[in-house]
């Protein structure tokens, strides 16, 4: 490619609105260009280096035994009626009507489609297993679409859906799935860690998140650096204290504390630890009769630790949460403490409840709760002395670095990362919905074992971005760079001997088959240089007409500090060599 023939547009500045590098270094750097909020133009510059991550996620699918298909971006809604997301999905799913007024979706991923393909195409065990996938434009009408291509509400997604005979085939399937995820993010060059993932009401650990670790991913990842251990934060256990709760040495005391309604004022105030607060949160749990009238609702009392968070994956796992829960309404506050929230405590009810506390709040004594009464808490207050035991103990919290990890192995690290893939076990939540049978040895209909397996094609370059920069611009990774490397004749239009050079090298790295482009705009050497740093071409090699007069190039890596002289004549060999063609 000639760089006067391609688009080049770099800006100077990000835009207002781009908060983090990647959102900024691809403005900047001409590889998107905004249309409206979460949607981008996926510029010349920017969809090489999509392709190029197609290219390596396709061949590696094709390796692994997916057969990949296409399906539709705008879908009949039909199908979706048929498994309920239609309804069930919240305001995410776009949906659009016709000049029929039929509705359809635009599809934010593909289940339903593949399922309806798979129960017409797959009637015997004998075509299992089968895993399709596709590259295709996804839309998610996103609440907050942030950071360019990370966020986005339309994105490219690799999505892959397998077919099984039965759960331990399935399980076999999503094993080979979680391996070629590990071959594809290898050949990225990108530093990330598989974690587990939350799988839902399926169960089991079949659900596995792939992290590009970065400052600014929006994920808390959760590991041990001193064994395999990895999951994100929703999915992250934390075990039961070791230590039995220690003796009730204080005498129950209400204690004034004016104004401090958080446990963070209230330890300050009273000079103790945050740790020894305890913090109440009122939930409430309604049941629906058929048409979805609320017919009762139960209302319950969580306790945490003051310096610990309320995990929401984990309290919706509670027995009796299964229906899903909500903060509990100021007037059933009223009701079961009698006083408005930032003073509320487990101490005097004035109506029981359910009272379900953490597994380390269970073991605390002498410690510091809501006296529920306005501006006063409890001070010395314990288990069994002052009120019941808790009706259950269980993990409710996120776990904080220190906590021990739950395999045994050491103690908990946590750091950040973005999602670019998800591996997951589907069971047959989505056969059964639809009715995706096959028939068996025996000629029994069955329903089929699925699995589905997410990339973030767009998102994928916006996490090598976040990783791999430095003050003048992008680094790509060789593998996914928009050229791997860029000619920088000086002075072209002066010097015969510079453009014959700088034609020559560029026809013989065309010939080998190297992603060359040659920079035949005519800018000046400062100019030239600083768009090309800040596209982030991981080779570049310089001609000049001085050098040429002592017979040497230029050769500089993105990453180097210094440019490297090469004899003219061994220019070929040496870039060959660095580009390992
Ligand atoms: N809004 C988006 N913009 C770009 N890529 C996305 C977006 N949402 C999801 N992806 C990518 O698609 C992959 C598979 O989709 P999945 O349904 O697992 O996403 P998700 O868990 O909803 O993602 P997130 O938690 O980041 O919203 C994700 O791992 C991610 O790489
Ligand atoms: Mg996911």
């Amino acid at each position: 490619m000639k760089a006067s023939q391609f688009l080049i547009s770099t800006l100077k500045e990000a835009p207002a609105d781009a908060e983090v590098v990647s959102h900024k270094l691809m403005m900047r750097a001409g590889l998107i260009k905004k249309l409206g909020a979460g949607i981008y133009n996926y510029m010349p510059m920017g969809l090489r280096v999509i392709r190029k991550v197609e290219a390596i996620v396709r061949e590696e699918m094709n390796r692994a035994g997916a057969v990949e298909l296409s399906m539709p971006v705008v879908q009949p809604s039909e199908l979706w009626q048929e498994t309920g997301r239609f309804e069930k999905m919240g305001p995410e799913l776009l949906r659009i009507k016709d000049r029929h007024g039929r509705d359809f979706v635009v599809q934010p991923t593909s289940e339903e489609v593949v399922t309806d393909i798979a129960r017409q195409e797959l009637r015997s065990y004998k075509q299992l297993p089968k895993n399709f996938y596709q590259i295709q434009t996804k839309f998610r009408d996103e609440r907050r679409p942030r950071f360019g291509l990370m966020r986005g509400r339309e994105f490219i997604m690799k999505d892959a859906y397998s077919f099984d005979r039965n759960p331990t085939a399935a399980k076999a399937s999503y094993q080979v799935m979680a391996q070629a995820y590990r071959q594809i993010f290898d050949r990225f060059g990108l530093q990330y860690r598989a974690v587990a993932a939350d799988s839902g009401a399926i169960g089991g650990d079949l659900s596995e998140e792939f992290q590009v670790i970065a400052a600014t991913g929006e994920d808390a990842i959760v590991y041990c650096p001193t064994s395999s251990y990895a999951a994100n934060m929703e999915k992250a256990e934390a075990l039961a204290p070791v230590q039995a709760r220690g003796a009730a040495t204080q005498a129950l005391t209400q204690t004034a504390t004016p104004g401090k309604s958080t446990c963070e004022d209230v330890a300050a105030l009273l000079n103790v630890p945050l740790n020894s607060t305890v913090k109440s949160l009122v939930l409430a749990t309604d049941t629906l009769n058929d048409t979805g009238e609320v017919v009762k609702s139960q209302v319950w009392l969580l306790l945490l630790r003051g310096d610990h968070d309320m995990n929401e994956v984990k309290v919706g796992k509670l027995p009796g949460f299964e229906g899903g829960f909500r903060f509990a309404t100021a007037g059933e506050i009223d009701s079961h403490f009698g006083c408005k929230p930032g003073y509320l405590g487990p101490v005097n009810l004035k109506q029981p409840l359910q009272v379900v506390a953490d597994r380390d709040v269970a073991v605390m004594s002498n410690w510091v709760c809501g006296a529920n009464e306005v501006d006063f808490h409890n001070t010395g207050v314990n288990w069994g002395r002052d009120l019941p035991e808790p009706d259950l103990v269980a993990d409710l919290r996120n776990v904080v670095a220190g906590d021990a990890s739950p395999d045994g192995q050491g103690v908990l690290a946590i750091e950040r990362g973005i999602e670019v893939g998800h591996v997951f076990y589907l069971g047959t939540k989505y056969s059964q919905a639809m009715n995706a049978t096959f028939l068996d040895e025996n000629g029994k209909p069955q329903f089929m074992e699925m699995g589905c397996y997410g990339i973030g094609i767009t998102r994928l370059p916006a996490a090598a971005i976040e990783q791999n920069h430095d003050a003048k611009g992008i680094i790509w990774p060789d593998a996914i760079a928009p050229f791997s490397l860029v000619i920088c004749p000086i002075g072209m239009d002066r010097s015969a001997e510079v453009k014959t050079a700088a034609e020559q090298l560029y026809a013989d790295l065309m010939a080998a088959g190297v992603d060359v482009i040659l920079d035949d705009r005519g800018e000046r050497p400062g100019a030239m240089f600083a768009d090309w740093e800040l596209i982030g071409v991981p080779h570049r090699v310089t001609i000049g007409d001085k050098g040429l007069k002592d017979g040497l190039v230029e050769y500089q890596n993105r990453r180097d500090p210094e440019a490297t002289k090469v004899p003219a004549a061994d220019v070929l060999a040496f870039v060959k060599a660095k580009l390992s063609v």
